[in-house]
């Protein structure tokens, strides 16, 4: 079967990764993909929102398949437009409908899901610049740290934690009247804080069975502790220890099985990956979000610890049958190091020359932010790599992946040397 992954970052090139490796897969398209994603398959020029091109593709290439790697078309409904249109309703699509990608695109709408079916999850109300004076009172009720979201997507940067009221008071106005985060801070999620340490939890659905991939942590902030401004995520580790057993068994019982029960009751014949954020508060899972695709870096962390072939498990997603797919995980630790460009997540510069690329063997290099011109690699975004080493113990694994992203120059690189310092 042909297949096109839709996207461009180290989650695509790793998903792409995974299904070349698959007997089951003829040609292999990427859109955009980077110039780490031509050494396993065709790279076309296409945009992720461009869902004419995409079509236009797909009957060109006979591709049977697309695995949509961010949310924005999927909040967009690119699922949709396969399905209403006769010449492509045949495509399978590796991706929630627009009605399932709000559970991402909408706060309050996942708030919602949540509450419906009794799924852990903190406190909250929502509020629009109607009722402010109630977000006020709401906020007084609360006690600090202070947690407001933006309702729609944000591109990562919609949610503000803050210690003090009146700072959070005037936060509510900015989002509420002042557009902070544009159209997306119409209404305001405001949320009571939740202790604990973080995880990322990942399901991959059929609509009525599910498999839980690996589960990961994600290192989001850009400073060594975990400290300064968030970015997209700098490194991920696979598995968490403090997840053990125990409180995975909790997740599943408390949150993966109302969630797809949830969904598969509602009628949103949901096919894809749910990512769960999820709080470990003293041994009790509480959900922080849904996001509706896999989380970049740890994609690129997951997918290597699956053994089994992912082509396959996305047909049984397909096709209904996931229940039936063999699965199978690595037990081996999977650390991934993102390298990134100087001043990322502010400014950076693109546009400087990648050496050192060819020495790497030890590790798995995934490309995000790169581009290929002139038969060089050349960076092109903010996250420029993430570097995933593979070993019995943690320990070993970060030495795999600290070793080659030593190898790989730019000017201006920057990375985290701690990754993983919280889990010793
Ligand atoms: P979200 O976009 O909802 O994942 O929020 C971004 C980040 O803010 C999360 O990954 C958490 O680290 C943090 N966060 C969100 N909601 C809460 C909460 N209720 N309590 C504590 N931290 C939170
Ligand atoms: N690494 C977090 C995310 O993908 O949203």
């Amino acid at each position: 079967m042909n297949v096109l992954v839709i996207g461009s970052g180290g989650r695509e090139h790793a998903l792409s990764w995974k299904l070349a490796q698959s007997e089951k897969v003829n040609e292999l398209y990427i859109a955009p993909g980077n110039a780490g994603t031509v050494s396993v398959g065709t790279n076309l020029s296409i945009q992720v929102n461009d869902f004419e091109a995409i079509k236009q593709a797909v009957l060109l290439h006979d591709i049977k398949m697309i695995v949509v790697g961010p949310e924005d078309p999927l909040v967009n409904g690119i699922r949709d437009f396969f399905e209403a249109d006769d010449t492509i309703s045949h495509v399978s699509v590796i991706g929630p409908n627009a009605k399932g990608a709000q559970l991402e695109g909408s706060k309050e709408y996942s708030k919602q899901f949540m509450m419906r079916h009794n799924i852990p999850t903190a406190k909250y109300a929502s509020f629009t610049i109607a009722n402010i004076s109630d977000g006020y009172k709401f906020l007084e009720s609360l006690s600090p740290p202070y947690v407001l979201k933006a309702d729609g997507l944000a591109a990562g940067k919609g949610v503000l934690i803050l210690e003090n009221l009146s700072i959070a008071k005037l936060e509510l106005e900015a989002m509420l009247s002042h557009a902070k985060f544009g159209a997306a801070s119409k209404k305001v999620v405001i949320e009571e804080f939740l202790t604990g340490i973080e995880l990322s939890v990942f399901v991959l659905t059929d609509g009525t069975s599910y498999k839980i991939l690996p589960e990961a942590k994600d290192y989001k902030r850009i400073g060594e502790g975990d400290i300064g401004l968030n970015t997209g995520g700098m490194g991920a580790i696979s598995p968490v220890p403090f997840a053990q057993d125990g409180f995975l068994k909790k997740v599943e019982e408390q949150v993966v099985k109302p969630t797809v029960e949830g969904l598969n009751k509602e009628g949103f014949n949901y096919k894809g990956f749910i990512f769960i954020g999820i709080m470990n508060q003293d041994g009790e899972p509480q959900v922080v979000e849904y996001n509706v695709r896999m989380g970049d870096p740890e994609t690129e962390a997951v997918i290597p610890r699956i053994k089994s072939d992912l082509m396959d498990l996305f047909e049984g997603v397909a096709e209904g049958n996931l229940s039936e797919k063999e699965f199978e995980i690595d037990p081996r630790t999977a650390t991934t190091v993102v390298m990134v460009s100087g001043g990322y997540p502010e400014e950076y510069e693109k546009n400087k020359e990648v050496t050192g690329l060819l020495e790497n063997t030890e590790s798995l290099i995934f490309h995000s932010g790169t581009k290929l011109e002139d038969s060089k690699v050349w960076t092109n975004g903010g996250r420029v790599f993430a570097v995933t080493g593979m070993a019995n113990t943690q320990k070993e694994a970060l030495k795999l992946a600290y070793n080659d992203v030593q190898k790989i120059k730019f000017d201006k690189v920057n990375y985290r040397t701690d990754i993983g310092f919280d889990l010793k």
